[in-house]
């Protein structure tokens, strides 16, 4: 369909891209494929699949190998893969069982013992782990700059140090909302690069894409999802997503089907049917949020609001923002005076906002992240990243943005 009709938007696109209902009975959307195994028609086929779900060769101009096994491909998985790589134009996307799944996998496929992983601070509470704790353990070493740095600054971690391989940006930031220079870091990345080594930026899109930030068309290598946010958008699946070049998504296939962290045909399915309404949803939770934050900014019990764009985040965050992104998004995170205690007292009292982690979804949900998402970091971690004691993050949904003010309004009353 893309090909047929090169300029049509990724919202007319997703209805008809990567599914052939003349495939599946003329079924008007995708069976759900819940299969373990493929039956192949020779063994020469079977042969084929292997060596391009392995890597072992490439794949030929239109050429369509079988499907093998699960955790290496499904119809359903294909699917959401093809329509999604839509937004950005990226050639080829995975999906995967987590945000984290896809995360772990991606870093992987490209760091060995002895490389070092530059990273935006702070980062979502997982992906810190994994980098301050895990990777190290494997003798990935790792070093973190101030999301929202300076190129000099940035450029500093990685002008004398050979072994950096990954510059990896959360971008805005969970949960301080800090964007970071993305287009700094491809410049950063191409500069240090050379035969011997490839630098890979890396974008965790996860709060503004794919609608409201495009990172592959801004320089990123590969762009990672938590797919259980916004893709899916209703609070009941789990799963991620990675998308860029052809030739790097090899190489994360290749990792996925080795860790086993591919996503499984129901999940799949559900994302696909998330689809549709991925625009609509993110633009109206944003129309949503923009109202909260108002509210928030003039809150005498507010200490201050973070959210993209807003004057307050700084000049260069508004100009960061202004060159990457195409709109605000529907996080918001805000100090309210005092500490834990004031906060715990506002997320005790609140009545329409679900206190639950995660965000993305249909329904607004509210959480402490110094406690909570991000409890694995030390006291002195958490200064130096900006997650203070009063600090409360909201994913706003769908319901009506009175009632949510409302809502606020007499929770905060009561801290
Ligand atoms: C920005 C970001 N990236 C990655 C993740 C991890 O995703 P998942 O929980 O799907 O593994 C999260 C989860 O909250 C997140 O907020």
């Amino acid at each position: 369909m893309s090909s047929q009709h090169p300029k049509v938007k990724p919202q007319t696109a997703i209805f008809s891209k990567g599914y052939d209902p003349q495939r599946s009975e003329g079924a008007a959307t995708p069976p759900v494929f819940r299969t373990s195994t493929f039956i192949f028609k020779t063994a020469a086929e079977g042969k084929r699949a292997f060596e391009i779900a392995y890597g072992l060769d490439t794949l030929k101009q239109g050429e369509s190998p079988a499907l093998i096994y699960t955790r290496v491909n499904n119809p359903n998985s294909e699917i959401l893969e093809d329509k999604i790589t839509g937004w950005d134009g990226a050639e080829a996307a995975a999906v995967f069982s987590s945000g984290m799944g896809a995360i772990s996998s991606a870093c992987l496929a490209f760091l060995k013992p002895g490389d070092t992983l530059v990273f935006s601070d702070p980062v979502y509470g997982g992906t810190q782990y994994l980098f301050r704790h895990l990777l190290p353990a494997f003798s990935i070493r790792t070093k973190h700059f101030p999301a929202g740095a300076s190129k000099e600054e940035m450029e500093a971690m990685v002008r004398d140090d050979p072994s950096v391989k990954v510059i990896y940006m959360e971008s805005p930031a969970n949960p301080t909302m800090l964007v970071s220079d993305l287009i700094a870091a491809r410049e950063i990345a191409d500069k240090y690069s050379d035969e011997t080594r490839k630098i890979l930026v890396m974008m965790d899109n996860t709060f503004m894409g794919p609608i409201f930030s495009t990172p592959i068309q801004q320089g990123a290598d590969l762009v990672l999802y938590s797919a259980t946010k916004f893709f899916g958008g209703h609070s009941d699946l789990v799963a991620g997503i990675v998308m860029g070049r052809k030739e790097l998504m090899g190489q994360v296939k290749v990792m996925r089907t080795i860790l086993g962290s591919n996503s499984d045909p129901d999940t799949a399915w559900l994302i696909h049917r998330s689809l549709g309404t991925l625009q609509i949803r993110m633009e109206k939770q944003q129309e949503n949020a923009l109202k909260i934050v108002e509210f928030l900014r003039k809150h005498p019990k507010i200490e201050r609001v973070a959210y993209p764009g807003l004057p307050e985040m700084g000049e260069r965050q508004v100009e960061i923002w202004k060159r990457q992104f195409t709109g605000t998004g529907s996080i918001i995170s805000f100090l309210v005076k005092g500490g834990e205690a004031e906060a715990f007292r506002v997320l005790d009292a609140v009545q329409h906002m679900k206190l639950a982690v995660s965000l993305g979804g249909i329904e607004t949900l509210i959480e402490h992240p110094g406690t909570m998402t991000h409890s694995d970091m030390t006291a002195a971690e958490k200064l130096q990243a900006g997650i203070t004691e009063n600090m409360i993050r909201v994913s706003v949904g769908l319901e009506d943005p009175e009632d949510l003010m409302a809502d606020l309004a007499q929770a905060l009353a009561k801290a």
